[in-house]
Order: C-alpha cells, then structure tokens, then sequence
C-alpha cells in the first residue's frame, strides 16, 4: 500500500510516500525556521503563509522522487498521481492551527479530487513510528541537516540495498516495549503491547524537553537554534576536557511517578545566567559548561525515567522518537544504560536523525501500522488533539 503523507504542524512542511509504511519511495521538506529568528520564536501567521507557498511544491518534490515517478520532470499531472498511491494521510493535530490547515485542506482536496481514502495522523504518536520505517543509515553517523527556506529531499536510502534489512523492523521490534516521544512540544511515555496497542504512561507536568533546551538556548544567547546549538557548544567543553562548575537540579529524578517536570530547570538557568552577568562571567566558556549542564539534567532526567518504565512494564524493547532524540548525548547515554543494565543493544530503537526531526515519512508510517481512514468531509484540523492515548 502507497501512502502520500502531509505534515504541516509547526513551520515546516512536508510530504512523502512511503511503501507499506516501511519503505521510502519518495520524500521532500521545506521550512521556515530562518525567517522566525528575529523574533526569537516561530510566528504563527508567518509560518502558514510560507507553508500555503510550499505545501503543492514540496507535495510534487515527493511525487518526483518516488519510484514510478522517476521518469518524469517538472509538474506531476493528478492522473499520475492517482495511480501511484492508494491513500493520502494528514496530520491533523497537535499544532498550529493555520499551519494544520494549510495541510488538512490540501489533503482533503487532493481526496477529494483523487477519489483516495484519507487517514488523519495525530503527530506526536507519528513520531514513535519513524521506528519501523526501513533505512541503511545509522543513527548514530548521520549529521542533521537542517533546510531553511529551500526545497529539497533529506537523504532517505533505499532499503532493499542493505541486506541486513532483509528482516524488516516490524519483525526485529519485540512487545511489549517503552516508547520515548521526546519533541518540542511533548514529552510523553508510552507501553507499547503490539504495532497498533499504545498506552500513555505519563508526561510532562510543564514545559517539554525540546521546548527547555529551546528556552534555555535563547537565554545563552543562541536564538531559535535550540537543542542543536546545546549540543554542539556541549561538546565544546568535553573537547576542553574543563571542569564544569555550574550544577543545576535533576527534576522528579527520584520520583515514582513516570511523568516530567522541566520548567524549574529553565528557571535555574536564568539564575545561573544573571549571577554570571552581574559579575561578568557569562562568556563563551560559562555558556558552554551551562550547555554541558542543561543537556546533562535533561538527558539524565529522559534516560533514568525511561528506564524507570522499562523496569515497570518488564519490556523486550526501547523506542526512542522526536526531535530531542536526534540528540547525540542522549543517544550515547540510552546506549551506556543498556551495558549497565546488562541489555543487549538489539534492545534499543531510535531512529536516524533526519526521521527524528518533522517529516511526512512516519506521517505515512503511522497511517500504515495504525490510521483508519474516514469520509474527507469530517476531517478537520484539531491544534489541542489530545495524545493521552489509552489503547
Ligand atoms: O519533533 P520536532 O522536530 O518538532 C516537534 O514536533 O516539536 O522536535 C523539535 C525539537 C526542538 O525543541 C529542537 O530544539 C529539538 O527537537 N532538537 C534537539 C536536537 N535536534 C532537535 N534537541 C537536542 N539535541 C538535538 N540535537
Ligand atoms: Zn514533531
């Protein structure tokens, strides 16, 4: 089954197909992010403007890259399309709601006119199945590419060139697992019984952990380059071998509950942050340790919670998802915690870093494994689309 995803929920835009939720035949991307900088946070209105400009080119970049398409050049007539996929799916929430709707309508008409079922896709579950989508990268290699404002298609490699994928990721993911969905807006735990059974555990109490290192980044002065811009400035400080100072709290560390807290985190770092201007400190070396400490507390918190419900649930498997999870910290820590917990690695999944980030390729994904189509007149664009899911 081909499935053309659209994903327009904060300021990127995006589409793909994808074969059987697993296979990337095609895949394009445009965003925004560059032209929000001067604000020091994405303006709404702006981000669906520049979406409405780029949701059929980046839709046609998708089609143009899939298998069967490959011949051809320039615009795509709907015939065309029409032959080359058997569903559209669309992320319907949670998100902007302009943004949203650039997507929504675009899908619905594109059903309409196409005569295709359509699958509403709620976005923070989506990320989860950017696990079961067939790559021959490494998570661990890939280097995030971030486009600001250009077309253009993240590297996706075909599956069918690396034996190794001979056994599809449906059949090497074991149940039940823990599902870690780590993005700029959600940080959410999940039981995962079978591809399709998926029971919220719990989450955060404030701010996500995207959204901290987001926050946090612009108080070190980094503007809206977030996570990426800690990370790096970070690892500054492991290559100086310095010795960081600045110690801020591990938030509900020790607590038995499986949700988060980060928003006292972001106001440590405030303090740290004015302590250092008043006596004039705050220079590149602080702001670096700070970065070092801010992704410390964070991935300390997201690996020991994580764990924490592995333990609770006896699970066979660990899904990482989302944007933090491209963090490569993180991913170094959940990997440490499987030698400490004498896990083998195979126990562990996290995607490459370009399907952590927003794309439409686990948009299709999730249509596959778990959407159910319904009538194009009743979807519609739900911005608070709950993702407290119970079964
Ligand atoms: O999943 P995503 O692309 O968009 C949402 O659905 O929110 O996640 C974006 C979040 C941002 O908060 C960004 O700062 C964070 O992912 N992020 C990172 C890294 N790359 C992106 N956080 C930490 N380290 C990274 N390397
Ligand atoms: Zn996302």
């Amino acid at each position: 089954m081909r499935i053309l995803a659209i994903e327009t929920s904060c300021d990127e835009t995006a589409a793909a197909i994808v074969e059987d939720g697993t296979k990337i035949l095609g895949s394009s991307f445009a965003s925004s992010t560059a032209m929000h900088e001067k604000y020091g946070g994405i303006v709404p209105e702006v981000a669906a403007r520049e979406q409405l400009k780029y949701i059929l080119p980046v839709i046609n970049q998708a089609l143009l890259t899939g298998s069967d398409l490959k011949e051809s050049r320039g615009q795509i007539p709907l015939h065309t399309i029409g032959s080359s996929i058997d569903a559209i799916a669309v992320t319907v929430g949670p998100g902007l709601i302009g943004s949203l709707l650039v997507g929504v309508e675009t899908a619905k008409t594109l059903a309409f006119a196409l005569n295709k079922p359509i699958i509403p896709v709620n976005h923070v579950l989506a990320h989860i199945y950017a696990n079961f989508v067939n790559t021959t990268m490494s998570g661990h290699s890939e280097s995030v590419s971030r486009r600001t404002k250009n077309l253009g298609q993240r590297p996706h490699h075909n599956a069918s060139l690396d034996p190794s994928l001979s056994l599809r990721m449906t059949d090497k993911i074991q149940f039940p697992g823990i599902s870690l969905v780590v993005s700029g807006g959600h940080t959410e735990l999940y039981l995962m019984k079978s591809v399709k059974k998926l029971t919220w555990l719990g989450g955060t109490l404030d701010d996500a952990a995207g959204e901290c290192f987001d926050k946090t980044a612009r108080l070190l002065g980094f503007g809206n380059r977030g996570g990426l811009a800690i990370q790096e400035a970070a690892k500054q400080v492991k290559s100086k071998k310095s010795k960081v100072k600045i110690k801020l709290p591990r938030p509900m560390l020790n607590d038995d509950s499986l949700n988060f807290s980060f928003s006292g985190l972001k106001t440590a770092v405030l303090r740290e942050v004015n302590k250092l201007k008043e006596i004039e400190q705050f220079n590149n070396e602080t702001i670096q340790q700070l970065s070092f400490e801010i992704q410390e507390t964070i991935t300390d918190v997201l690996v020991a919670k994580t764990l924490q419900a592995a333990q609770k649930y006896e699970v066979k498997s660990i899904l990482l998802s989302g944007g933090v999870a491209a963090n490569t910290r993180l991913r170094e820590k959940f990997n440490l915690s499987l030698i400490t917990c004498h896990l083998s690695p195979g126990y562990l999944f996290v995607p490459p870093i370009n399907l952590c980030t927003d794309n439409a390729v686990y948009i299709a994904a999730y249509a596959y494994f778990r959407g159910q189509a319904i009538d194009w007149h009743s979807l519609e664009a739900i911005p608070d689309l709950p993702v407290e899911t119970a079964n």
